[in-house]
């Protein structure tokens, strides 16, 4: 066997030891891989893609190809790559934590992305140090994490992108509303960790705003290790367009409308 190839192997293993944790399984050439978490974090990381990133695909003709991709609040890059791979043009992703924009750069380089295809930026989204031209926006875990959910939305627009896929912890309430809530872990946020926590309703107006028509996806789960919150209904994935028609989106069941409502015998007693 090659030499270097070898050495390169190593130094690969070394610099992902390096990093004290990873949040998600990156497999590479040669058997290298990150450190495996619990496999609830894996199978996550697996529906999440099943749930909302092949429906975006499915929207946008079944590949990314020749779409310009911004990935807010990136971490690792894993819906980068998934964005990548599914042929996007260029990603630029932007993460507030200096460690896991490292970890995607590290992840990009080691599955050998042609470098003019990728920019990872570690920064503050609300800077808005990215370009207009996008096609297409993630916004994938940020909604929960911000006490600026307005903001939010006015970042995402100014992307120039079409289609956004929103992937947020939600509050339950039937209403437009945000609920104030607090992280559990304040680490990787901006500010001390309270957040304002946007109802299914909320989401959708704040995409109106913009002129975004917004579709709150069907969970469409085959193991729910790892995803007890999208179970709860807590958690919910939605697809936003300015001008594709989402009709062909499976959309949320009855999701806005309470059990007492749902149950025509709990009205009898009424
Ligand atoms: C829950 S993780 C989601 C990661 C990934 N998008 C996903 O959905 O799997 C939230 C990420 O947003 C980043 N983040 C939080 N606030 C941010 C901000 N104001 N600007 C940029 N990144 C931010 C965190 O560092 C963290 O990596």
């Amino acid at each position: 066997v090659h030499y270097a190839a070898r050495m390169e192997a190593q130094s690969a293993r070394q610099r992902i030891a390096e990093f004290p944790r990873w949040d998600y399984k990156f497999e590479f050439d040669g058997g290298l891989s990150t450190p495996s978490s619990d496999r609830g974090r894996i199978n996550r990381q697996a529906q999440r893609y099943a749930y909302f990133f092949e429906r975006l695909l499915a929207l946008s003709g079944g590949s990314l190809q020749g779409r310009r991709v911004l990935d807010l609040g990136c971490n690792a890059g894993f819906f980068s790559l998934a964005a990548i791979e599914a042929g996007a043009k260029f990603v630029h992703g932007i993460d507030i934590d200096a460690d896991f924009v490292e970890q995607a750069k590290l992840v990009f380089e080691l599955k050998r992305v042609e470098a003019q295809r990728y920019r990872f930026d570690r920064g503050d989204v609300f800077e808005r140090a990215f370009a207009s031209d996008f096609d297409v926006a993630l916004c994938l875990g940020l909604f929960d994490h911000v006490d600026r959910p307005v903001e939010l939305f006015d970042v995402i627009a100014a992307s120039g992108a079409d289609v956004v896929v929103i992937d947020s912890e939600v509050s339950r309430a039937r209403s437009s509303l945000f609920e104030v809530s607090r992280l559990y872990h304040a680490r990787n946020t901006v500010g001390d960790g309270l957040v304002l926590i946007p109802s299914r309703h909320a989401l959708a107006d704040l995409a109106a705003r913009h002129g975004f028509t917004t579709v709150a996806l069907e969970l469409d789960v085959s193991d729910f290790a790892g995803m007890s919150d999208y179970r709860r209904k807590r958690r919910c994935a939605f697809i936003c367009s300015r001008t594709l028609d989402l009709a062909s989106l499976p959309a949320e069941q009855q999701a806005w409308a309470p059990w007492w409502l749902r149950d025509p015998r709990a009205l009898t007693g009424l």
